[in-house]
């Protein structure tokens, strides 16, 4: 039940002046004053283009100091901080902002805690793989524990922007390219971050994002244009937003691209019409990095007051960093160029999500003292290490794993020892140093294994190869897309080199998007889909390896067959002449038709057999029901998967829609039966007038361990 602070929240605008007003919309980032006579900004450039080596850049970042701009603050000129991350530091502002402020409202911490803060689980579009909701709402749990404990009040966080351009580096961030996953997995994480009670020192707000459709930026080009129906967006990528705003977010950060044409940081049409009038929302909305400055760069606005002046107008409450509501804001609203009561709505908004917080009364929800006590406890890491075994997909086993104990194995690629690599993009408060390497893990628990770097000639004594191959943690996240998604050269003829060995191979993927491996998945005999699994990242993959845990995960995500399938993804359309043999049909010349591997695909070391799909209409919709059996020879956990066709309707519909999933464990032999409810308004649909319809008319039931293959059944409604 939540608390309800209008009567404060009232009481307090009526004594705050405009300048106090515009500083509660301003979120500032530490700048960093140090020995260098550039922007923070330009330094990043210099690194990411080589002017200046990582090694100098972090010389140079142990120098600088982090100027939190105090006088701003103590003149009330600054709502929120982002980028703090030390318990410290968060009091010594608070008190200033409390103490010696004309009215001491509270300041709000902001910061992305995207997997894990200190104890980093794996990536989410990893745990998406999980297809596990408790999971996920556990270690998001274990996150905010940790972040509020380090000073953290909100996180930018879930991301779930359904993304089906495995080129678009952000891919990383979300649970993938199905909406109905994308929906689960989001309310799960702010279930998990924000707990039972919002005024509670270990519950952190969620602020979900990028609103909206940021993962269907043209060519996976990161920032890049989004254009796309109404019924598209409606149907494909709005729904985790809603199941969010339901779920009880208190925060939304507008996208940085446009929608057919409006930057969803200044449009009315999605902050206020979509968000607060159909959804109902009464948080607030945090622009992105920058974002509302940049809609002049975006051409919707000539200047940066003609920007505030949208983005507040539209339904922006907070300026992340901008500074354009701290520049231009007191003079409009003074001058009536933007209307007090707009200002009054977007400050009403972030003093709720203070109030929720009990800012008021307990400003400093933390110390040095618990800080300490919280982080990496070793149930944060049992539990990442839980993430992490039920995040790593089996793609492939030609009767090469589990290995057996005792076997040599010959580890090779710089990823299988690189700790720091392990953590992922996003792990911004991560030290690497956490993390347990492949290797670590190898020689923490006695492995017998040689390690191979490419200084080192193949040994001839070991059983079975491994090569860590994939991506470092730099090529996906933020302003990571990729034109090109295949492996290396050097790591297709490492492989190959291990594969003249003539022992068993085994490819350990660590990457933050689907790679195109077709070469890979025709030519080693095991394929194991690590992403980028954490602190736990060793121990958990040796778990694996070794059968003492079996894996159970299952892509979220397709893997194309090459960059230029992008995007692809299970829920298409038919179209009129769908991808055959015969010439004129929707194919490539150069190129199969079918991904490398499909949506939903996983393997085990045991196998499931499904059998007797019954379909029975009802009242409310159609219940759906199936006997899967361990047909195996050891225990495992199945997901068990149900999609739906709408086989003609007044729009063409996807061939499949994941409408229901369940996950299993079944010990060798058994069988269960798994039954679905699947309600008539989860097959509906948009039509031309954007009247959301469900009909009669001919549909078409599968449910099988992936989205390929699947019993199937023909029904009328
Ligand atoms: C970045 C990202 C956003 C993040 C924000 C704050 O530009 O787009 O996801 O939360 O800035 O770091």
């Amino acid at each position: 039940m939540k608390n309800n602070y209008e009567k404060e929240i009232k009481a307090l605008l009526k004594k705050m002046t405009i300048e106090e007003k515009v500083g509660q919309l301003q979120q500032c980032g530490p700048s960093l004053v140090g020995a260098f006579d550039v922007s923070f900004d330009e330094l990043v450039n210099m690194v990411f283009d080589g002017r200046i080596s990582k090694a100098e850049f972090q010389n140079m970042m142990s120098s600088a100091k982090q100027d939190f701009h105090e006088e701003d603050l103590r003149a009330g000129k600054i709502g929120s901080y982002n980028g703090l991350n030390d318990a410290k530091t968060a009091n010594e502002l608070q008190k200033i902002a409390v103490t010696e402020t004309r009215l001491g409202i509270p300041l709000l911490f902001g910061y992305d805690v995207i997997h894990g803060y200190r104890t980093v689980t794996p990536i989410p579009l990893a745990e998406s793989c999980a297809w596990e909701p408790e999971l996920w709402e556990r270690t998001a749990r274990i996150a905010a524990e940790e972040a509020t404990a380090g000073g953290v009040h909100l996180t930018f966080a879930p991301m779930v922007d359904v993304s089906r351009d495995a080129r678009w580096g952000r891919v990383s961030e979300g649970a993938g390219e199905d909406v109905l996953l994308s929906s689960i997995y989001g309310a799960a994480k702010v279930k998990g971050f924000q707990g039972d009670d919002l005024t509670k020192e270990d519950a952190m707000a969620a602020c979900v994002k990028h609103f909206a459709a940021y993962g269907a930026a043209e060519a996976g080009k990161d920032y890049n244009r989004v254009d796309m129906s109404m019924q598209r967006l409606f149907e494909e990528y709005l729904p985790p937003f809603e199941a969010c705003v339901k779920a009880g977010a208190r925060a939304v950060m507008p996208a940085f691209n446009d929608i057919n044409g409006i930057p969803c940081t200044v449009s009315p049409w999605l902050l206020t019409d979509v968000l607060r009038n159909q959804w109902e929302f009464d948080g607030m909305t945090i622009s992105d990095a920058n974002a509302i400055a940049e809609c002049v760069t975006h051409g919707i606005a000539e200047n940066t007051a003609a920007a505030a002046k949208q983005a507040i107008e539209a339904g922006l409450d907070m300026d992340m960093t901008s500074n354009a509501f701290s520049d231009t804001l007191v003079k409009m609203t003074s001058d009536g160029a933007v209307s007090m009561e707009v200002l009054d709505r977007a400050v009403a908004n972030v003093l709720r999500v203070k109030f929720e917080l009990g800012l008021f009364d307990h400003p400093y929800r933390t110390s040095e003292e618990r800080e300490k006590a919280a982080m990496l406890k070793p149930a944060y890491r049992s539990l990442a290490r839980e993430a992490a075994e039920k995040s790593i997909v089996l793609l492939k086993n030609d009767a090469v794993l589990p290995l057996k104990p005792g076997l040599k194995l010959g580890i090779a690629g710089e990823l299988a020892n690189n700790r720091g690599e392990m953590t992922g993009a996003w792990a911004i408060k991560a030290d690497g140093e956490d993390c347990v390497s492949l290797i670590d893990a190898c020689m923490a628990q006695g492995i017998n294994y040689a390690y191979i770097d490419q200084n080192t000639a193949i040994p001839e004594d070991c059983d079975v190869y491994i090569a860590a191959v994939g991506e470092v943690k730099n090529q996906s996240g933020e302003a990571a897309s990729r034109a090109s998604i295949e492996l290396p050269a050097e790591q297709i003829d490492l492989l190959k080199r291990l594969i003249e060995t003539d022992k068993p191979v085994i490819a350990l993927l660590f990457n933050g998007r689907p790679l195109a491996i077709p070469w890979v998945a025709e030519h080693v005999p095991a394929i194991i889909e690590a992403w980028h699994p954490g602190v736990e990242a060793g121990n958990a993959i040796l778990n694996i390896l070794f059968g003492k845990v079996n894996p159970s995960a299952k892509l979220t995500t397709t893997f194309p067959y090459a960059s230029g399938q992008c995007p692809i993804y299970y829920a298409h359309i038919n179209t009129g002449r769908p991808g055959g043999k015969s010439k004129f049909t929707s194919k490539y010349l150069d190129t199969p038709l079918v991904p490398v591997y499909p949506f939903g695909h996983g393997l085990s070391y045991t196998t499931f057999a499904y059998s007797e799909l019954q379909v029975r209409e009802e009242q409310e919709g159609v219940t759906v029901s199936v006997k899967v059996k361990n047909s195996g020879d050891c225990e495992g956990v199945e997901i068990v998967q149900c999609y739906i066709r709408d086989i003609v309707a007044q729009r063409v519909r996807p061939i499949k829609q994941l409408v229901d999933f369940s996950k299993i464990p079944l010990e060798a032999g058994e069988e269960k039966e798994v039954v679905f409810r699947v309600p008539y308004h989860k097959i509906g649909y948009y039509d031309m007038d954007m009247n959301y319809v469900v009909e009669e008319g001919e549909f078409e039931l599968f449910v099988g361990g992936n989205s390929v293959d699947c019993l199937s059944h023909r029904f009328r409604l």
